[in-house]
C-alpha cells in the first residue's frame, strides 16, 4: 500500500509572525511518529524558519520552485543544493502558476525535476488540464504530454522517490473541486501511463490532488484508490483546515 503525503503550498504568502503562529498550531495537532506524511513548502525567505521551528518534528518543509542551473550567473535564482543546506525534503516542480504566469514549458519542470531529484530532494511534480482543454475533451492528451516530458527526462525510475500532484488548473484557487471520481480517474490515467514504462515504479508513486482541497471534502477525495494525499494551497493557510486535512488522509 502506497503512503500518503498531504503537503501544504503556502504560495506567495506568510511573515516572520504570521508563520511562527500557524507552524505552532500545526506543531500542536500533527505527531512525529505518524503514517500520514505532513509537509508545508514555505517561500524560500521562510526557509531558515521553517527549519528552526519544525526539525525534528512530524512536519517536514519545502520550497515552492527550484533552479534548474546548479550554480552561477542566474541572477535571483535558488538552487537545489541550497534547499538541501535548509533541510528541505520537499520542492513543487512545475505548479501551474509557474507554467501559465511565468512561462515554465513541460521541459523546463521536467529539468527542475531531475535537478531536485539530483540534488536529493523529494519533487513533487504538478500536472493538470485547464477548462478549456477538459471541454476540448483533450485532458488525457495534456496529461500524458506532461508526463511524457519527465519521462524522457529521467525514466521511470526516475520517478521513484518523486511524487506526482494532479491539479486540474479549473480547481486550483477557485473553490470548484474536483469531484473524487474525476480526480481518481484523471489519476488512473496518470498511473497507467507511467506504468507503461515501469509497473512497479507506477504502482509505488505516490499521486496526490490539488485544487481547493479543504477539511470538509477532503476524506472522500483520499478514499480514492488513486489519491494518496493532496497538495493543499489556501487551505494550508488555516491550521484547522490544514489539520483537517491532513487527519483525512489517515482515515482511510
Ligand atoms: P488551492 O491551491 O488549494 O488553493 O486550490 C492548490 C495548489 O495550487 O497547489
Amino acid at each position: 500500500m502506497r503512503s500518503k503525503v498531504v503537503v501544504g503550498n503556502w504560495k506567495l504568502n506568510g511573515s516572520l509572525a504570521g508563520n511562527e503562529a500557524l507552524l505552532k498550531a500545526l506543531l500542536r495537532e500533527i505527531p512525529r511518529d505518524n503514517p500520514v506524511a505532513c509537509a508545508v513548502c514555505v517561500p524560500s525567505p521562510y526557509l531558515a524558519q521553517a527549519r528552526a521551528l519544525l526539525e525534528g518534528s512530524g512536519i517536514a518543509w519545502g520550497a515552492q520552485d527550484l533552479s534548474r542551473h546548479d550554480h552561477g550567473a542566474y541572477t535571483g535564482e535558488v538552487s537545489g543544493a541550497m534547499l538541501v543546506d535548509l533541510g528541505c525534503r520537499y520542492v513543487i516542480v512545475g505548479h501551474s502558476e509557474r507554467r501559465t504566469l511565468f512561462g515554465e514549458t513541460d521541459a523546463i519542470a521536467a529539468q527542475k525535476y531531475v535537478a531536485a531529484r539530483n540534488a536529493g530532494l523529494t519533487p513533487i511534480y504538478c500536472v493538470g488540464e485547464t477548462l478549456e482543454e477538459r471541454e476540448r475533451g483533450q485532458m488525457q492528451a495534456v496529461l500524458a504530454r506532461q508526463v511524457d516530458a519527465l519521462l524522457a527526462g529521467y525514466g521511470a525510475t526516475g520517478l521513484e522517490r518523486g511524487l506526482v500532484a494532479y491539479e486540474p488548473v479549473w480547481a486550483i484557487g477557485t473553490g470548484k473541486t474536483a469531484t473524487a471520481a474525476q480526480a481518481d480517474e484523471a489519476q488512473a490515467f496518470i498511473r497507467a501511463r507511467i506504468g507503461a514504462k515501469d509497473a512497479g515504479v507506477a504502482e509505488r508513486l505516490p499521486i496526490l490532488y490539488g485544487g481547493s482541497v479543504k477539511a470538509a471534502n477532503a476524506k472522500e477525495l483520499f478514499a480514492m484508490p488513486n489519491v494518496d494525499g493532496g497538495l493543499v494551497g489556501g487551505a494550508s493557510l488555516v491550521a484547522e483546515e490544514f489539520v483537517g486535512i491532513w487527519r483525512a488522509a489517515g482515515s482511510r
